[in-house]
């Protein structure tokens, strides 16, 4: 249990009006917890947000030794305000950070500081259709050395953004550029750790993409360059020939909580579920014979996000009609219920902030 103390601001700031974009705006206040080899975790606190003084030759800015998380609170239509599976965050932050040689958080001081920054900041949770508070857990190495080594401090901070919709479409099926040049992540390497230096390698293909009219990259493995494995913030699924079908975890991609969150649903439902290999040549086949009816992403930013149209190579693949597939939009539709407290929580996912 943290013994967290918190400072008001003095000087709060004005709430957003209008459309909030994403990851924009950041809220009266923050989180921030040291880390000193010998002392552990200590100096738990609640502050305004504020910039940061670090000495230039921290290691996070030369080697990139840093993780992220990225979770939702939302304001239910009892007023009160939930978190959606925060301990997921937790567990996966420590599975991060011993990729990453960072110290483990307890899972439940990861809660609690969550929960605890939220609570301060609760009136910027924002209530119109399609928008929550966007959570940015994150820890930096702030050793001030240029070996390449572990660091031996860090700091554990949380940030947090009012948002609406990751996509300008909004729930607009958006086009998705099949990468067949550059590649994510191998096997072995960081692809399933939520960490800087994944994003940043996507950046110079997400170029390419925008470019050619296209929101995001969809992956392909690192070594063939054949089979799919995930989308630049979200995990992604298909509807092929009945069935629900996404790659399966193998060590190169983010294991998604929303991706967990959409197969147990689908299970529930009964629809027939495959996680596993899913090479892009069969994908062509499938919607060349018309089995191919349902493509869409899941994520925290993105929640279900219907993707209309595939690039790969010369081959253009146009998915739908235009518009968001039933599956997508009755997942769409369950996930959202539940994280607003709309629809019975039969998982027990939600976690009001108390
Ligand atoms: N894959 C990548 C690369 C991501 O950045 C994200 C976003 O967090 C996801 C998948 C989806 O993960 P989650 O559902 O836990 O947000
Ligand atoms: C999230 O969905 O929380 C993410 O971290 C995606 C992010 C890269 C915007």
């Amino acid at each position: 249990m943290l013994d967290i103390k918190i400072t008001r601001t003095t000087n709060p700031k004005a709430k957003p009006e209008g459309p909030l974009g994403f990851g924009k705006i950041f809220t009266d206040h923050m989180f921030i917890m040291n880390y000193t080899e010998g002392k552990g975790w200590h100096d738990p606190r609640i502050v305004p947000y504020q910039d940061l003084t670090l000495s230039p030759a921290c290691m996070v800015f030369h080697y990139g030794q840093e993780m992220f998380e990225g979770l939702k609170a939302y304001k239910g239509e009892d007023g009160k305000s939930y978190l959606f599976r925060p301990d997921m965050n937790g567990k996966r932050t420590n599975n991060t950070n011993d990729r990453l040689c960072i110290p483990q958080i307890p899972v439940e001081d990861f809660v609690q500081a969550v929960q605890a920054v939220v609570k301060v900041d609760e009136d910027w949770i924002p209530t119109e259709p399609g928008t929550s508070l966007y959570i940015r857990p994150f820890i930096i190495a702030t050793e001030p050395f240029l070996g390449v080594d572990v660091s031996e401090t860090y700091l554990f901070m949380i940030i947090m953004s009012p948002s609406g919709a990751y996509y300008a479409e909004g729930l607009k099926p958006v086009g998705i550029w099949i990468e067949d040049d550059y590649v994510r992540a191998v096997k072995g390497g960081m692809g399933y750790a939520k960490t800087g230096g994944n994003y940043a390698a996507s950046l110079a293909a997400q170029v390419k993409a925008h470019d050619g009219g296209y929101s995001q990259v969809l992956w392909l493995d690192g070594v063939e360059r054949k089979y799919i494995e995930e989308v630049g913030a979200m995990n992604i699924f298909f509807k092929i020939d009945g069935k629900i079908v996404t790659p399966e975890l193998n060590g190169s991609i983010l294991p998604g909580i929303t991706r967990d969150s959409v197969l147990t649903i689908c299970r529930d439902w009964g629809l027939p579920v495959e996680e596993r290999k899913i090479s892009v040549d069969e994908l062509i086949e499938a919607q060349k014979t018309g089995k191919l009816e349902e493509v869409f992403g899941s994520g925290t930013a993105a929640v279900i996000s219907p993707v209309g149209k595939l690039r790969y190579k010369d081959d253009v693949m146009t998915i739908g009609n235009g518009e968001i597939g039933e599956i997508s939009q009755k997942l769409y539709d369950t996930v959202t219920g539940i994280q607003l407290g709309k629809l019975e929580d039969k998982f027990g996912w939600r976690l009001e902030v108390k």
